[in-house]
Order: structure tokens, then C-alpha cells, then sequence
């Protein structure tokens, strides 16, 4: 028996690193999964990587910046499956480091689009199908130790603030309605992220590269991807509204 078994999941930017390694676990633990992310290549790379597993996987192209796109995206896990029961909302950018006085108004934009908007488009689309279906739904969304440490400049850090605004208010707004929303916070993991950041701003990256002293070693997206699993199965049928940081012990300094 999996842990998800035949629940239909949406993971959001499955192209790579963390949501990748989430959408071959839940298929593992026989999810049926719509992979989402903008790179179709690596979509279809992760369909064929995952067929012989208990579950299934199928992809949507979508940009989460863009809210019609999103709504598609809902659909099609529903045109494909039926229904949808889980949403990990993942997809995000990494800022520049910049602290506030020198940050671009390009960066903020950027960095809001995709790691709050986006996941707010995602989360509103989310919970209308949730609560049309009339029988709940389970949400991780995927902030960052960043929400509450100085581990990166001031767009990104406020961004996945907001993550966790928003995931405690979905959770108290439809508590009743048996929408779990919870936020899972990595600290430092072996992803592409450094690769598609901007190049560092030395003021600030020489003020956050103080604590990565304190990181240890990094996790790998499987780690990360443990931790989701059981925020988006039953095991976790008592927890919402909650962060729980996957930083192996980095922010306890
Ligand atoms: N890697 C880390 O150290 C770390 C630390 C804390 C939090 N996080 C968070 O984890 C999440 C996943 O990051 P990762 O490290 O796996 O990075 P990654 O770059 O390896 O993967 C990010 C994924 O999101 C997708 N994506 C980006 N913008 C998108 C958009 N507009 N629409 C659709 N998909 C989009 C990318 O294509 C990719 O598939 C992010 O929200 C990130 O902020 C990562």
C-alpha cells in the first residue's frame, strides 16, 4: 500500500530539483500526479522516468506569474484524474541577495510574481476546486528558513514571509471545510536554484554568506521530499496551519 495511494496530486515546478523529487515519490507511493513547471522537455523526461512506477504521472506547461494559466492547470488535473485532492505549491526564484536599499524594482517584481503571487494564484484555484468537490484537500506549500532568517536579500526573504501569512490563513479560513494548509522550509538543498539566480550582490550576499557558515552540510531534494510526503498524506491528518523547517538543525543557533 502507498501513502497516496490513487490521491490526485498537483506538484508545481516538477522540472526540478525539489518538485521533481516530490512528483517521482508520490508516484512511487501511487499517486496519480500532474506535473507542472514551463520546461516541456523535462516534463516529458519525468513522465518516461516515472511509467513503470505504481502511480502516474502526466504534465501541464504552465507559468505559475500567470493566473489563466494556473486555472488551466487546475482543470487539467481534473480533466486527466477526476478530481484533486493534494497541491504542492513549489515553484520558486531565488533573489540576488540585495538588501533593501539596493534592491531593483525588477527583482522585487520578479521574485513576488513567482514565489507569492504564483503560489497565491495557485492556492486561490487550489481550494475553489477543493471546495467544490465538498470533501477537503491538502496543501504544502513550500516557503523557506528564508521566511523568518536572513539566508537571503530582502525580496526574497519578504516573499516567503508571505508564503507563511498565507498558509496559516487558508488553514484557519476552511478549517471547517477540511483544508489542511501547512508550509514545509528548507534550509540549504542541492538544487539548480544557485544556477538560475542572479549574480550575487556582494554588500548583501557577504551579510547572508555569514550564516551558511552555520548550514552543515546540504540536503538533497529526496530529503526534502520525505519531509512533503508527510504533510500531503493522512500521517499528518491532525497538522495545519504549521511550518516545519527541514534545515538539519541550521536556524537553532
Ligand atoms: N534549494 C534551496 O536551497 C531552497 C531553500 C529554501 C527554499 N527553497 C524553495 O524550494 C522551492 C523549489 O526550489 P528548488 O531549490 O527545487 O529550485 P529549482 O530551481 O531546482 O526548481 C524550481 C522549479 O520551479 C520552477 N519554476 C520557477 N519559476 C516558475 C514559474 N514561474 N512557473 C512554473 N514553474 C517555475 C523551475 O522551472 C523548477 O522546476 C522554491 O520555492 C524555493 O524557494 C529552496
Amino acid at each position: 500500500m502507498g501513502r497516496l495511494d490513487n490521491k490526485v496530486c498537483i506538484v508545481t515546478g516538477a522540472s526540478a530539483g525539489i518538485g521533481r523529487a516530490t512528483a517521482v515519490l508520490f508516484a512511487q507511493e501511487g499517486a496519480k500526479v500532474l506535473a507542472a513547471a514551463r520546461r516541456e522537455d523535462r516534463l516529458k523526461e519525468l513522465c518516461d522516468e516515472c511509467a513503470g512506477l505504481p502511480g502516474t504521472v502526466a504534465y501541464c506547461v504552465a507559468d505559475v506569474r500567470d493566473p489563466e494559466a494556473v486555472k488551466t492547470m487546475v482543470q487539467a488535473a481534473v480533466e486527466a484524474f477526476g478530481r484533486l485532492d493534494v497541491a504542492v505549491n513549489n515553484a520558486g526564484v531565488m533573489d540576488d541577495n540585495t538588501a533593501i536599499a539596493d534592491m531593483s524594482d525588477e527583482m522585487l517584481q520578479e521574485v513576488f510574481a513567482t514565489n507569492t503571487f504564483g503560489l497565491m494564484y495557485c492556492l486561490r484555484e487550489e481550494c475553489k476546486q477543493f471546495l467544490s468537490q465538498g470533501d477537503g484537500g491538502t496543501i504544502v506549500n513550500i516557503c523557506s528558513v528564508g521566511a523568518s532568517h536572513q539566508t537571503a536579500g530582502a525580496a526574497y526573504c519578504a516573499s516567503k514571509g508571505a508564503v507563511l501569512s498565507v498558509t496559516r490563513n487558508t488553514a484557519y479560513m476552511y478549517k471547517e471545510e477540511s483544508i489542511r494548509c501547512n508550509a514545509i522550509s528548507p534550509g540549504g538543498v542541492v538544487t539548480d536554484i544557485p544556477l538560475v539566480m542572479p549574480p550575487s550582490d556582494e554588500f548583501g550576499f557577504g551579510r547572508t554568506s555569514e550564516l551558511l557558515n552555520f548550514s552543515g552540510e546540504l540536503a538533497m531534494p529526496e530529503d526534502l521530499a520525505d519531509a512533503i510526503l508527510f504533510l500531503a498524506s493522512d500521517q499528518s491528518r491532525y497538522v495545519n496551519g504549521e511550518e516545519i523547517k527541514c534545515d538539519g538543525g541550521w536556524t537553532c543557533f
